[in-house]
């Protein structure tokens, strides 16, 4: 019988981490610190349970188990990062070999079990020495990026094909420049708009070293989580409460990183809040030289907006924020165990507007899951029966399908995560795997959903 849901032959299956959230060792193998092992030094209560990056999920020394499993569940791909302090410690000079040799038994274990990696070169995860020098705030750290970004393609290249920029460049500017949850902890929006400029930059900078590299069928992309911007009505107010969203949020590295400029509305925002960020001569070049291949999309849950109901003192200081309220829609269905809203058919209408107003990029689902609180109150028979991850994959799947039927180019789905992860501020607080990990012994148990999307890959598809 006919699947109800087919996918296009070659489809990408898989799911997706980062170095920081899964490999641990963060001590070992001559890497050296990042943001977050000194963060957590700095102060651990900020993080859930106290749970830092030291030891993670291990894939460090379980990655070939690990890969052994993805080969199991019917993955095709998995998208992982590298550490630029673990490849060079202190972000600067010499590589180390010790990191070499890692990510060459990992990237050599995935293609000998025919699994593609995507590989992001920036995950959250700057060297702790490059952050005192200011981070993405000095165009130096700039330059320090693009030597060690050109040092992953030598190395790599021969076998990497899919390359990643950043993942989700908006987060680090988000949270460590205006709402604290990353470290360095500022909250000043000039400082932030500096950091996402430079961030673009930096990824402009890296496809610049990456044509030079001419790595033979090779491709480069962005990593964007984009929401898309729902208005709570018509109204004019609530109309601009949204556009101006979706200019911050999404626009601000989406028409860069594929139409090589930013919006002229966005810069007009910008201009008239006195906020444009320092530029150099020969910049808007290099921005159009940025231009990517693919694009990595992540999805998770929309943004509902409506106008800004008391304005703030136009003289207090300029946040994105000052143009919109989060809008809390009645009836709106939510991730009970996460508290984030779940919308479906947001993944249609990124797709499409991906297909109608950025011509129909190459695109990947880079990331798309569900958080979800203590699961082991759903363990029957030794195992976490997560139909509830079952149901949110395949209703996003589904508006997926449709999208592809409807002409968009999109290639491939993974799921955030491959197994449960160390995430930050919130540590191993939400569970996303298609494997549990118990944080102590490091043993992996999967999930029902492990046992469905086995089924899903080898199928190309699945019925509901
Ligand atoms: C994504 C990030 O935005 O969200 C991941 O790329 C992160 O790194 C994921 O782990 C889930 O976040 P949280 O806070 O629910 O654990």
């Amino acid at each position: 019988m006919a699947l109800q849901y087919k996918f296009p032959k070659g489809f990408w299956w898989g799911s997706a981490t980062s170095a920081t959230q899964i490999e641990g060792a963060a001590d070992e193998g001559g890497k050296g610190r990042n943001i977050w092992d000194q963060w957590h030094e700095n102060e651990p209560n900020r993080f859930f349970d106290g749970v830092g990056p030291a030891s993670t999920s291990d894939f460090y020394h379980l990655y070939k188990e690990d890969i052994g499993l993805m080969k199991e569940i019917g993955h095709n791909t998995f998208r992982l990062s590298i550490s630029w302090s673990r490849l060079i410690p202190g972000g600067r000079g010499e590589i180390n070999p010790e990191a070499v040799d890692f990510y060459n038994n990992v990237i050599n274990e995935l293609i000998a079990q025919e699994i593609e990696p995507f590989v992001t070169l920036y995950h959250f995860d700057m060297p702790f020495e490059l952050q005192e020098e200011g981070g993405w705030e000095n165009r130096e750290v700039v330059e320090a990026y693009a030597k060690y970004a050109g040092e992953c393609f030598r190395l790599f290249g021969d076998r990497v094909k899919k390359w990643f920029t950043f993942n989700e460049p908006i987060v680090p500017v988000e949270g460590g420049y205006l709402y604290d949850f990353h470290y360095p902890n500022v909250v000043d929006a000039r400082r932030a708009v500096q950091v996402a400029y430079h961030t673009m930059i930096a990824h402009a900078r890296a496809v610049d070293v990456f044509r030079a590299a001419g790595i033979e069928g090779g491709q480069i992309g962005i990593i964007l989580n984009l929401t898309p911007s729902y208005p709570r009505s018509q109204h004019p107010a609530d109309l601009k409460a949204s556009n101006a969203a979706d200019l911050f949020f999404n626009r601000s590295f989406l028409d860069p990183a594929v139409l090589g400029e930013y919006p002229e509305e966005l810069v007009e925002l910008l201009r008239e809040h006195g906020q444009l960020p320092h530029a150099e001569k020969g910049d808007q070049e290099l921005v159009k030289s940025g231009i990517v291949d693919i694009l990595g999309v992540n999805y998770y849950q929309p943004r509902r907006v409506k106008a800004k109901e008391h304005l703030p003192n136009p003289y207090g200081p300029f946040m994105p924020d000052w143009y919109f309220d989060n809008y809390e829609m009645p009836g709106r269905k939510m991730n009970p165990y996460r508290g984030w809203e779940i919308y479906e058919k947001g993944i249609y209408d990124i797709m499409i507007n991906l297909r109608d107003n950025y011509g129909n990029i190459q695109s990947y689902i880079a990331e798309n899951g569900m958080g979800v609180e203590d699961e082991s109150r759903f363990i029957e028979n030794g195992e976490i029966q997560d139909d509830y991850r079952i149901e949110f994959i395949s209703g996003h799947l589904t508006w997926l399908h449709q999208a592809i039927e409807e002409g968009c180019n999109v290639k491939g789905y993974h799921l955030w995560s491959f197994m449960d992860n160390w995430s930050w501020m919130n540590a191993y607080k939400n569970r996303y795997g298609f494997f549990s990990v118990d944080i102590e012994t490091k043993k992996r148990t999967p999930k029902k959903s492990a046992h469905w999307i086995k089924e899903v890959a080898e199928q190309n598809g699945f019925n509901r």
